[in-house]
């Protein structure tokens, strides 16, 4: 790994196994089983999530890429002449930041990613293509406000938050992170956010639901996940993944549904499942051009410019940290 790659901030392991113990432990008790979709992104879980991206049902990664390939000019144009810490949230393999990286003026690259040793992985992968860049690795939950390494600090900042995972929180929650994503970058900064489109439910279903199985493989992982990390003993055989779309809520829901009623232990404790019983493991939200402005604005982010795809089906937007003055 290049010089340039910083070490690692690393939160300790003991506390991310304490907060998954806890989040499996609660969300198994509910009434509605529930666990947050953060913690699909152990090692395994982030291989096949980078095969989701790479299917061809799953339009989100090769249309967001499209997007900003077709307007890096204009998006570099837009973020004008000065160096900018570019601070990716959720930076996984990074992917989509060379479009970035190419387009604009760069000081330094921050990924803040929960899963540190992909981190690493794709870390190497940007400092052998760009040697001269300082890179500062963060391991953390991108969800908490974050304190940005000393070192970039004199620079403004651009924030990119690719591949829709907004979508991926309750509205109050993703209003939340707009706003501690504000607090990180400062006043003044831009971020430069990806909104998957409502479409036909067909469409939206068959991306979260593919024939080969790949999204089913990482929706379960989960179950072995609990397994492997927590001495949980569900029965793997019985579990099936469930993808259903939520007109009311505008989401693709994902479950992991009991096939038949069953009995499972999670460090120690018991709990049941009927038959068809789900555990509600993901959300991914759509968005309309309005609805993503309005959600960017309750964050305390002003919409600068969108762009988009010919078919509709994704967008990125532009937008600039308002400041704390008032306004009538
Ligand atoms: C990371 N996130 C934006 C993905 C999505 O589309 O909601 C996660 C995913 N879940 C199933 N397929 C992809």
């Amino acid at each position: 790994m290049a010089t340039a790659v910083r070490d690692l901030i690393d939160v300790s392991r003991d506390s991310l196994r304490a907060q998954f113990r806890r989040d499996v432990l609660t969300g198994l008790s509910q009434k509605r089983k529930a666990i947050p979709a953060r913690w699909f992104y152990d090692h395994r879980g982030s291989e096949l999530f980078e095969e989701i991206t790479r299917l061809p049902e799953y339009y989100p990664t090769r249309t967001e890429t499209g997007i900003l390939m077709a307007h890096a000019t204009r998006i570099g144009r837009m973020v004008g002449p000065r160096h900018h810490v570019v601070v990716e949230f959720g930076a996984g393999s990074a992917t989509k930041t060379p479009l970035l990286l190419d387009a604009i003026w760069t000081a330094a690259y921050v990924p803040i990613d929960i899963s540190g040793e992909f981190l690493r992985e794709s870390c190497a992968g940007l400092a052998a293509r760009y040697p001269e860049l300082p890179i500062h690795p963060v391991e953390a939950d991108f969800s908490q406000p974050a304190t940005l390494p000393g070192e970039v600090e004199q620079h403004p900042r651009l924030g990119f938050f690719p591949g829709s995972t907004i979508g991926n929180m309750e509205p109050m929650a993703a209003v939340d992170l707009l706003r501690s994503m504000r607090r990180t970058l400062g006043a003044g900064s831009l971020l430069l956010i990806g909104f998957d489109r409502i479409k036909a439910e067909s469409e939206l279903v068959s991306a979260y639901d593919d024939a080969q199985g790949v999204t089913a493989a990482f929706n379960l992982n989960l179950a072995a996940r609990i397994n492997g990390e927590l001495g949980g003993t569900l029965p793997l055989d019985a579990l099936a993944h469930r993808a259903v779309w939520n007109d009311d809520r505008a989401r693709i829901e994902m479950h992991i549904a009991a096939t038949r009623a069953i009995e499972f232990e999670v460090c120690g404790r018991r709990f049941t499942m009927a038959q068809g019983e789900t555990i509600h493991t993901e959300n991914s939200h759509k968005y309309d051009p309005r609805s993503a402005d309005t959600l960017l604005l309750a964050g305390g982010w002003e919409p600068l410019q969108g762009f988009g795809d010919a078919d509709d089906r994704f967008m990125v937007i532009l937008a600039r940290a308002i400041g704390d003055e008032q306004t009538a």
